[in-house]
């Protein structure tokens, strides 16, 4: 590489420690690359990675670009504001930058078939949801969270699942520069079993019954505590804590310590949530029906913002919705005493949103402490495995089974077995 003219000289001499595996690493790589010293070599790499960031300070630009209507104030509580409007204004508008501690929302899903608030297709969606991405960059503290509950979608007349929402996600981390704290998935155990084509009639596909939840950040160091989120322990954790445990190793190779025992008030949970979408929400629900306006087919359980508002926030902190949607997330913060912000593009779905907070303060529903069944894969194995498998994957849809179901249907495996003698 040439010497830079006189009048800007490479003066700095910089020292740093390399293992000597990492220095005869770096030189194998840098003669790959065609550098005849590591410090050409280095030069390089800090010039991709500066353009990196360059492209992502384009990205933060974006705000005096955008034509922007202001969403108008709908209501106030006495901890937050609901929003008319599209939600971008306030993004790259009336909200200060750097002023939000958590962006709490399930934008709407780029599902194939399309629900009543219009949703956007799955190929437009990442490039829809450009503008938002750049807006919560802006609008976060740099210790905040931004989560983002999306369902996922089949692609249309096909048994296959469009990528958009994992397309999402690369586009947040790679383009934006959002970190990925932690991936969660919310189990509905009373999801329908939908695709009915694919999974009830030709039985080719399984129930889908998972929404992805994103957890990112500005850092890779967002204020965060799993201590907020504790799950009751299990029975055999707790006959484990009174009547004591002794070290040992496990078959595993596990060495536990005799830590294991101690009561922690709870056991750490999983990034699976399992929580049943059945929450009836008598009040807003009837508030709705009494006063003829739309309940918003696409809620989520108020458990969903529960957790992440308490493991990521304090009391006092500001938490943004900016698909409110019925105003869940701010019924949430309002009980739990947190700021909050909440904009949705429908008003009918605002003027049913005021049922969450009429009255005295919210409350947190109570979530039922029950724990749901899932079976080990295979659970079943032996009796239906002989069922034959479509050599073309389904495709050709079969004539409907009318009349002696049962007697076409296959031996079980045992009975076979009996049959064999
Ligand atoms: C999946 S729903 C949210 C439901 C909400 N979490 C709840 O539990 O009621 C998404 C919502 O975003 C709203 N929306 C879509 N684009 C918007 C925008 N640009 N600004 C504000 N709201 C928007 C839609 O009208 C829809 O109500």
């Amino acid at each position: 590489m040439p010497r830079p003219k006189s009048s800007n000289p490479r003066s700095r001499v910089v020292n740093f420690r390399l293992t000597s595996d990492q220095y005869d690493e770096m030189e194998v790589c840098a003669k790959r690359e065609g550098f005849s010293s590591l410090s050409g070599y280095l030069r390089n790499l800090h010039s991709l990675v500066a353009a990196q960031h360059q492209k992502q300070e384009v990205v933060k630009e974006d705000s005096a670009t955008y034509p922007l209507l202001l969403p108008t104030l709908f209501e106030e509580t006495k901890h937050g504001k609901m929003y008319l409007g599209d939600s971008l204004g306030l993004l790259h508008n009336t909200l200060k930058p750097e002023s939000v501690d958590l962006v709490m929302t399930s934008p709407p899903f780029g599902l194939v078939r399309k629900k009543d608030y219009g949703n956007e297709d799955a190929d437009q969606y990442v490039q829809w949801f450009r503008p938002f991405a750049a807006g919560f960059k802006r609008v976060l503290k740099k210790e905040g969270s931004l989560v983002i509950d999306i369902g996922s979608a089949w692609k249309a007349g096909l048994p296959t699942k469009s990528l958009y929402h994992f397309e999402l996600l690369l586009t947040l981390c790679k383009e934006y520069g959002f970190h990925l704290c932690q991936e969660h998935y919310w189990w509905n155990p009373a999801k329908l079993p939908t695709p009915a084509e694919w999974v009830n009639i030709r039985r080719i596909r399984v129930k889908d019954a998972i929404n992805c939840i994103w957890w990112l950040s500005r850092t890779p160091w967002p204020k965060a505590s799993n201590r907020r989120v504790l799950a009751p322990y299990s029975d055999s954790m707790k006959s484990l804590l009174k009547n004591g445990y002794t070290p040992k190793l496990r078959p595993s190779g596990h060495d536990i310590s005799d830590k294991f025992g101690v009561d922690n008030g709870g056991s750490v949970p999983p990034n699976l949530i399992a929580l049943a979408n059945t929450e009836s929400n008598g009040g807003y629900q009837e508030y709705c029906r009494a006063n003829s306006l739309p309940v918003h087919p696409a809620r989520f359980p108020s458990g969903i913002p529960e957790y992440f508002i308490r493991m990521l926030t304090n009391p006092g902190d500001l938490v943004l919705d900016p698909f409110a949607g019925s105003c869940v997330t701010g019924e949430v913060a309002e009980s739990l005493e947190r700021k909050w912000i909440c904009c949705e593009l429908h008003e009918d779905y605002l003027k049913g949103a005021r049922a969450r907070f009429i009255g005295l303060k919210p409350r947190l529903r109570k979530q039922e402490l029950s724990s749901y069944q899932i079976y080990p894969p295979c659970a079943l194995n032996g009796t239906f495995d002989t069922t034959p498998l479509p050599s073309d994957g389904g495709f050709k849809r079969k004539p409907k089974q009318t009349s002696n179901r049962l007697a076409n249907k296959p031996l079980p495996f045992y009975a076979q077995q009996a049959a064999q003698g």
